[in-house]
């Protein structure tokens, strides 16, 4: 375990906000995080945090942030159709991704190159072509800050949406996560119909029937040309999600905006391209302060260099003011605001 006092969280956040916490312990295994929530009494103010890659920081933070810094993958079961695999909490998501795809294990090469922890990617319901994290997640394992207990979380118990988990929600910093189960195909069922997925998949490989292996970099080579890299250019990723829509107001969207891009759900309901509506708006690669919004992806926005959160929290502000005005559609960040 490791506490530090007065730190700052630039390196612990994707934006690369310059921003100071009062307090942040990064614990190495389950049991001391046990120990230590059973011996110590909560402060009021206080958060969990993963790799940083959906947080905005807009001030100093005055409590304690908590993170998970173990690592490490273990295959727990095997049989002939699936295998399960128990991650620790705080391994790189991706890490996850490229150990799969080595041995051939498919599921998750259509969320290749998302930033993050694994811990937060099941928090965060992560999404990316076609697939979304809960398609593979079986079980997590986290302890009550409260008391120090550990609990098995199932599938069942998760309420996952798009983007939305129970621990966004009503159990919000109540629990550390400190391992999660995933479960992985031996024979793997190829996604491709998202977007250019197949059209890239096909062309980067030359092969007729694409593997796993080519999706991964399918899906890398779209992701690198599209979206910066935090280490390069400071981001969050999406910042909005994407609205969804009932029937009757996409109808009259799409009368008026014919090319409109859009995703039909079921229950008759439409998911909005955010993107598309912000660079409707004119907004696409404008900047205000060192606050920006990316030339190439209209729901990235950007730290051009020393932005400070409440810079970018204004731009972002500003962009669902405009789409709220030019569209009449209410944009929720997708990142959350510190
Ligand atoms: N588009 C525009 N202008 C732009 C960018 C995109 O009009 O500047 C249009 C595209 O032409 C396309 C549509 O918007 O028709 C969707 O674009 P894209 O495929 O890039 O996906 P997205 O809906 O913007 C979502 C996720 C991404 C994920 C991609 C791919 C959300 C909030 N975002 O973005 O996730 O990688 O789909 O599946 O759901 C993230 O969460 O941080 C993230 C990057």
């Amino acid at each position: 375990m490791k506490i530090f006092k007065n730190i700052s969280l630039q390196k612990f956040n994707t934006f690369g906000i310059k921003v100071f916490a009062q307090e942040l312990i990064i614990f190495e295994e389950s049991k001391e995080t046990q120990d230590y929530f059973q011996q110590n009494d909560l402060p009021q103010t206080r958060m969990i945090i993963g790799g940083g890659s959906n947080l905005l920081f807009t001030k100093d933070y005055s409590g304690s942030l908590y993170k998970m810094g173990n690592k490490g993958m273990d295959v727990i079961d095997q049989r002939s159709s699936h295998i399960w695999v128990k991650v620790a909490a705080g391994e790189d998501w991706d890490s996850v991704v490229s150990w799969a795809v080595e041995n051939g294990y498919g599921g998750i090469e259509n969320l290749s190159h998302i930033p993050g922890t694994i811990g937060a990617a099941a928090v965060q319901n992560i999404g990316a072509y076609g697939v979304e994290f809960q398609d593979v997640f079986q079980s997590l394992e986290a302890i009550q800050l409260s008391n120090g207990e550990n609990t098995n979380f199932y599938l069942g118990e998760m309420s996952y949406e798009y983007r939305n988990s129970k621990f966004k929600t009503s159990l919000k910093n109540q629990f550390i996560i400190t391992s999660v189960i995933i479960k992985l195909s031996r024979f793997p069922m190829l996604k491709l119909d998202y977007g250019q997925i197949k059209e890239e998949a096909l062309k980067l490989s030359g092969k007729s029937l694409p593997d796993i292996s080519d999706i991964r970099k399918a899906v890398i080579h779209i992701r690198q040309s599209k979206l910066p890299d935090p280490k390069e250019i400071g981001n969050a990723g999406s910042f909005f999600k994407n609205p969804i829509v009932d029937s009757k107001t996409f109808d009259v969207l799409q009368q008026k905006y014919p090319d409109i891009a859009y995703y039909k759900l079921e229950d008759s309901q439409y998911k909005l391209a955010a993107a598309w509506l912000i660079e409707y708006s004119g907004l696409k690669g404008i900047h205000k302060g060192k606050a920006g919004i990316h030339p190439q992806h209209a729901l990235i926005l950007t730290n051009n260099g020393n932005a400070t959160g409440k810079e970018i929290l204004h731009l972002s502000q500003f962009v669902q003011s405009q789409v709220k005005k030019d569209f009449n559609i209410e944009l929720s960040p997708e990142v959350l605001i510190v």
